[in-house]
């Protein structure tokens, strides 16, 4: 069940993505290109999965998410353009294709990665029947903290600042939070706000998203480790090579692989509050410390 619906709604964002890409007229081909290339070109895409399955758990139609769907879902792929550049992450390989200034050149891949996020912006405001001003404004404001200095630049930021060096677990954590948690928090608020859900509700869902988004990027720092190149569709390693600050760095493989299964139980007991069909979700958060990509 899993599954199917990971790649169903994986379907229906990329659906979602060609269109609005397509929509784009030829006037920077080149861009464009670039564009299509770090946003198109696979990925598991796990941020629409959370707007559509948390959504459908809270009783929203799927028409009513897509533009948050494909609105997150550029917004992590330009965090992923500028993650690869020779500046930051300096990786030449991505979703087993070449990144983005690799296939193009360095200033193509930061145009488009700063095209994709404004085009994020413009997504996330259309016109949706049942969404009333109010809730779009709350999106592009959860959007817009969630992908700058309080949420994943500010975390990229702390990551380069704590290349080559040690810190302690609670620097670290804040990193993660901030770099990846920040964005997944986010696809399942936006999915919170369409749903006009609760207060105590939301809490509860944004408690299980915290502790997800964490786990997410520990499991990514330990598949660094013991995942292959081919299985990754990136480069085994690189966090090693570049000196990076990571869970297994700080705390060993066997550490990390603890933390993240504490965090899932943590995400797990949130969910078990709520009175929701939540078996669907529950089996993602297994999925994010099972998964091998
Ligand atoms: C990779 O994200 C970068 C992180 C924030 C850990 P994903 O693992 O979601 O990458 P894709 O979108 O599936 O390629
Ligand atoms: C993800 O961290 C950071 C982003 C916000 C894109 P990583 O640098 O570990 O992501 P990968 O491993 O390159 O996908
Ligand atoms: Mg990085
Ligand atoms: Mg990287
Ligand atoms: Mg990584």
């Amino acid at each position: 069940m899993l599954a199917t619906a990971i790649q169903t709604y994986q379907q229906r964002v990329d659906h979602q993505l060609t269109e609005r890409f397509s929509a784009l007229a030829e006037t920077a081909p080149q861009l464009k290109a670039a564009m299509t290339h770090g946003a198109l070109l696979g990925g598991k895409r796990i941020r629409p999965f959370l707007v559509y399955s948390v959504g459908q758990m809270l009783g929203v139609a799927l028409e009513k998410l897509d533009a948050c769907a494909a609105a997150i879902e550029c917004i992590h792929a330009y965090s992923l353009i500028h993650d690869d550049l020779p500046a930051m992450d300096d990786d030449d390989l991505r979703r087993g294709q070449p990144t983005v200034h690799i296939a193009f050149d360095e200033a193509t891949a930061i145009l488009a990665g700063d095209a994709l996020q404004t085009l994020a912006f413009e997504i996330v405001t259309e016109t949706v029947p049942g969404i009333s001003c109010e809730q779009h404004l709350a999106m592009v404001r959860v959007l817009a903290k969630a992908s700058g200095y309080r949420g994943m630049c500010g975390g990229q930021a702390l990551d380069l600042a704590s290349t080559n060096k040690q810190i302690d677990l609670d620097a670290l954590t804040k990193l993660h939070n901030l770099k990846t948690g920040a964005l997944i928090s986010c696809a399942v608020e936006l999915a919170l706000i369409a749903a006009n859900a609760p207060k105590d509700h939301y809490d509860t869902m944004m408690e299980f998203a915290h502790a997800i988004g964490l786990a997410f990027q520990v499991q990514d720092d330990i598949l660094d480790i013991i995942a292959t190149t081919e299985e990754l569709g990136k480069p085994q390693g690189s966090d090693a090579e570049s000196n990076k600050s990571t869970f297994p760095q700080l705390l060993g493989l066997d550490g990390a692989k603890h933390t993240a299964a504490q965090l899932i139980q943590e995400a797990l007991s949130a969910l078990a509050k709520l009175p929701y069909n939540s078996q669907l979700i529950a089996d993602f958060a297994r999925y994010i410390i099972e998964r091998r990509i």
